[in-house]
């Protein structure tokens, strides 16, 4: 399959579809009574996301057997209105000061109105989210919760050495791969798929979220300005990622003393040290491996599908999540 199909015409209309609906939607709440929370939640809403979750949900719709667009398009509008609020609030517990290029709403404007314009975020997508069937309703809440509960649990495990792969899992299975899997999951709902296929969709998104946390992990570590957001946000704020879950397990002596040293009041004085501890133990080879495997299982479940173009571009962005850099 040729490289270039993610500059393929049919993915490009699709992210042009999904930014012209986002941006009627903050044009429509930008004259009435809720301008106000609008003006604040668009500096974010429109500094430049990837809009990874409303494009996926809409090819998963037409790969499901989907053909009325307009019937999802405000499904997919929803998640990310919703994943743009959990960004919000996301930055306020992680004291995170550069989100999509832009400063974060609670380093510019204070903590209550980062709330409140993530709360608006919140519930404007619960707005368009709800005038679907029940079955999505659901979904859409229960998917929610979880990522409460896994912001919470991560939380809970900050500065805690003891944290394991497992715990490591559940985290990003509630916060990240779970909104990838019920966007899926709704779409081939939304299209009228068998149950079969709705399934399928959902373990697809699950296994391309894990993979795609994964690597925003590694990232976090070693990435740079493309990615809108600062290197070391998760390392100063004590958060346990695998890699630094894995190095910790597999260094032993005075590596695994230094390691802890560097971590328990990280400095940016401490990159390469840190660096090299992550190297000794082959931290990020073990990381990519595993994301490999969540591709590859997630490549699997498209393979249930018949060939067509929209599986192919599917396919293409999963295999993308490997190599990206922002
Ligand atoms: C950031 O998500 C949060 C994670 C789950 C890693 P994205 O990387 O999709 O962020 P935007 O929407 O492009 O800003
Ligand atoms: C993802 O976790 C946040 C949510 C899914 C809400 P991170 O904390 O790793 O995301 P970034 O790195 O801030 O984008
Ligand atoms: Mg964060
Ligand atoms: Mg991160």
């Amino acid at each position: 399959m040729a490289e270039n199909i993610l500059e393929n015409s049919l993915l490009i209309e699709r992210r042009i579809e999904v930014e012209s609906a986002i941006e009627s939607v903050v044009e429509s709440s930008l004259s009435g009574t809720y301008a106000p929370a609008m003006e604040l939640a668009r500096e974010i809403l429109l500094a430049g996301g990837k809009r990874i979750r409303p494009v996926l949900t809409l090819l998963a719709y037409e790969l499901a057997g989907g053909d009325v667009r307009d019937e999802v398009l405000d499904f997919a509008v929803a998640t990310e209105l919703i994943h743009t609020a959990t960004l919000i609030h996301d930055d306020i517990y992680d004291g995170a000061k550069l989100r999509r290029g832009v400063q974060t709403l609670h380093e510019k404007h204070g903590l209550d109105h980062a709330i409140i314009g993530g709360d608006f975020l919140f519930v404007m997508g619960f707005g368009l989210g709800g005038r679907y069937e029940e079955r999505v309703v659901r979904i859409m809440a229960d998917t929610c919760a979880a990522i409460a509960a896994g912001e919470l649990k991560q939380i809970q495990h900050i500065s805690d050495l003891s944290t394991t792969p497992e715990d490591y899992y559940e985290i990003v299975r509630g916060k990240t791969a779970g909104p990838f899997a019920s966007a899926c999951e709704c779409a081939a709902i939304i299209a009228g798929s068998s149950d079969r296929d709705a399934l399928l969709l959902r373990e697809f998104g699950m296994e391309l979220g894990i993979a795609f946390q994964l690597v925003d992990d590694i990232l976090d570590l070693t990435g740079d300005e493309r990615m809108g957001k600062a290197r070391g946000t998760d390392i100063h704020e004590g958060k346990m990622t695998l890699p630094i879950i894995h190095a910790l397990t597999l260094l032993h002596g005075d590596s695994r003393r230094i390691l802890a040293d560097v971590l328990a009041e990280f400095r940016d004085d401490r990159w390469d040290e840190l660096e090299a501890l992550l190297e000794q133990g082959d931290s990020f080879g073990y990381c990519r491996i595993l994301i490999h495997n969540h591709l590859e299982r997630a490549l699997n479940h498209l393979y249930e599908f018949p060939q067509s173009e929209v599986r192919d571009v599917l396919e293409a962005m999963t295999r993308q999540v490997m190599t990206r850099n922002e």
